[in-house]
């Protein structure tokens, strides 16, 4: 494994997140500001090629795992022609949607090989969904996350747990893991630009684990072992298709094994989803100068723990994270 990927505290990052574009078709409040962002003027964004190349780059260093986020990756309508190009790198393809163009784009997925789609949803009451989304999109989502699974997808579903909206449908969500082979995963809802995060509208991995220890007994609930580089703890019910995990990034971070590194949509290093200090990696790139130890020291300057943010107090702490971008713009 290459060194310009190891960074001070011996993490390897081999693990890409590529945004493709800062538009969505939803409007996720956790996710975006009420009144929009400032797009990058379009021609600053990577085109295909470009993606290709700079993440040969990172394959040529280490990266085997790249995932496409967005905004919403589905939306760029080079889509195809972007997995196409990457499907010929040794890699572990996947994407992260809100699943609403999955059926326009499944011949694709299945071609070039992105079999393991994460998909986010939030409530399984249709009338809610508008509540946190802004749009009318639900039985959309809920027949492609169907088509996906017919399909023989590995889906893992998202959900991002907020106080008053969602917390009394976490069994619900377990419930589903009986006859569909998806995992779900609550995750704790993470301060960004305009999202007005407090810590009282999230639900914690405690409360999530009470919740359900209140409905299904100790020995139904069965710890698994966790990916090699989670995000997720994961845990199912015995005789459940399914499982689930809880996403902690507040409560219990995860940052020790992080093997993560993100490029936007206009081509800049984000060395941490909660770091605002970003490197420029495009403008080089089209200037025909060497990236590698631009991505070196983006790797170099990473924190330990969550950009910094090391309490739970010093993410109470508005001025610490109030100039990240918004996830719309990060991807996740
Ligand atoms: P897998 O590759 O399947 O493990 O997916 P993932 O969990 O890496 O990615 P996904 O895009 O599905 O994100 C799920 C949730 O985890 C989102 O809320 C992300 O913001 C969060 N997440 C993803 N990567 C990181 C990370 O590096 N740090 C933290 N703190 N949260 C992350
Ligand atoms: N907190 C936690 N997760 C979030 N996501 C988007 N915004 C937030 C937030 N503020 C999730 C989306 C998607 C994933 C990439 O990140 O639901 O599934
Ligand atoms: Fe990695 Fe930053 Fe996420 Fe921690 S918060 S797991 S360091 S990206």
């Amino acid at each position: 494994f290459n060194t310009i990927l190891t960074d001070d505290f011996g993490r390897k990052h081999n693990y890409l997140r590529i945004s493709l574009l800062e538009k969505c078709n939803l409007r996720c409040t956790y996710c975006m500001p009420a009144d929009g962002i400032a797009l990058s003027p379009k021609a600053d964004l990577m085109t295909a090629d470009e993606i290709f190349a700079i993440a040969q780059t990172f394959v040529e260093n280490g990266v085997d795992k790249i995932r496409l986020t967005g905004g919403e990756p589905l939306l760029r309508k080079d889509f195809p022609e972007i997995i196409s190009k990457l499907s010929h790198l040794n890699i572990a393809l996947s994407i992260t949607t809100n699943g609403i163009l999955i059926d326009r784009h499944i011949q694709a997925l299945k071609q070039f090989n992105v079999r393991k789609i994460n998909l986010s949803l939030d409530t399984l009451v249709a009338s809610k969904f508008h509540s946190v989304t802004l749009r009318n999109q639900f039985e959309k989502v809920i027949s492609n996350l169907h088509l996906l699974l017919n399909n023989d997808f590995k889906v893992k579903v998202n959900v991002v747990l907020m106080k008053g909206f969602n917390e009394n449908e976490i069994v619900d969500f377990v419930q589903l893991t009986q006859f569909l082979p998806i995992s779900v995963r609550f995750i704790e809802f993470m301060p960004f630009a305009g999202n007005e995060w407090d810590r009282s509208k999230m639900v914690s991995q405690k409360e999530i684990l009470s919740q359900l220890e209140n409905t299904f007994s100790n020995d139904q609930i069965e710890k698994l072992e966790d990916e090699k580089n989670f995000t997720a703890r994961t845990y199912k019910i015995k005789g459940f298709q399914g499982d689930f995990g809880i996403i902690s990034s507040i409560t219990n971070p995860f940052c020790d094994s992080c093997n993560r590194i993100r490029l936007t949509a206009n081509g800049k290093i984000k060395n941490c989803l909660f770091s605002n200090s970003e490197t420029d990696l495009l403008t080089a790139f089209r200037n025909g100068e060497s990236i590698t130890e631009l991505i070196s020291s983006a790797i170099q300057s990473k924190k330990k723990v969550r950009a910094g943010m090391v309490t739970i107090s010093e993410i109470d702490d508005p001025l610490l994270h109030f100039n990240n971008r918004s996830m719309i713009a990060i991807g996740g």
